[in-house]
């Protein structure tokens, strides 16, 4: 099992979302977050401004899979997110060691699908 941290930006969760069912990839965690990348956050826009601040607002993903889902999840990630401009994301694939389904008790990939 692994664990699938992307970075994206805002206006493109849509587009990922539609990429990620296409994958048949359904169970997500989406959350607001900030962050910078190797640009330190200045030389990016932010609705058509450059920000003056470090910190830009940034759409995290968090989407545990069995290991066989692992590349069409980061496939279907990587098609809906990219642009090719600077900040575009980031995706860390992290292993994961166990997943409980709490009312069932199931583990492990049984608990994750
Ligand atoms: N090494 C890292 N550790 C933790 N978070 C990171 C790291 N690199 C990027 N991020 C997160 O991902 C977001 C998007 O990063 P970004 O796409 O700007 O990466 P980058 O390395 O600067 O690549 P690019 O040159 O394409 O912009 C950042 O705002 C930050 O939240
Ligand atoms: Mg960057």
């Amino acid at each position: 099992m692994k664990l699938i941290i992307a970075m994206i930006q805002p206006h493109k969760i849509e587009d990922v979302k539609k990429k990620l069912y296409e994958a048949e990839v359904f169970k997500m965690t989406v959350s607001t977050a900030t962050g910078c990348g190797q640009q330190k956050g200045y030389s990016e826009t932010y609705r058509g401004v450059i920000t003056e601040v470090n910190l830009l607002k940034k759409t995290r993903l968090e989407i545990a899979v069995n290991d066989n889902f692992v590349k069409p999840t980061v496939d279907a990630i990587v098609a809906g997110a990219k642009t090719g401009s600077i900040g575009d994301g980031k995706i860390f694939v992290l292993p994961l060691e166990q997943c409980i389904r709490i009312r069932t008790g199931e583990t492990g990939g049984e608990a994750i699908g």
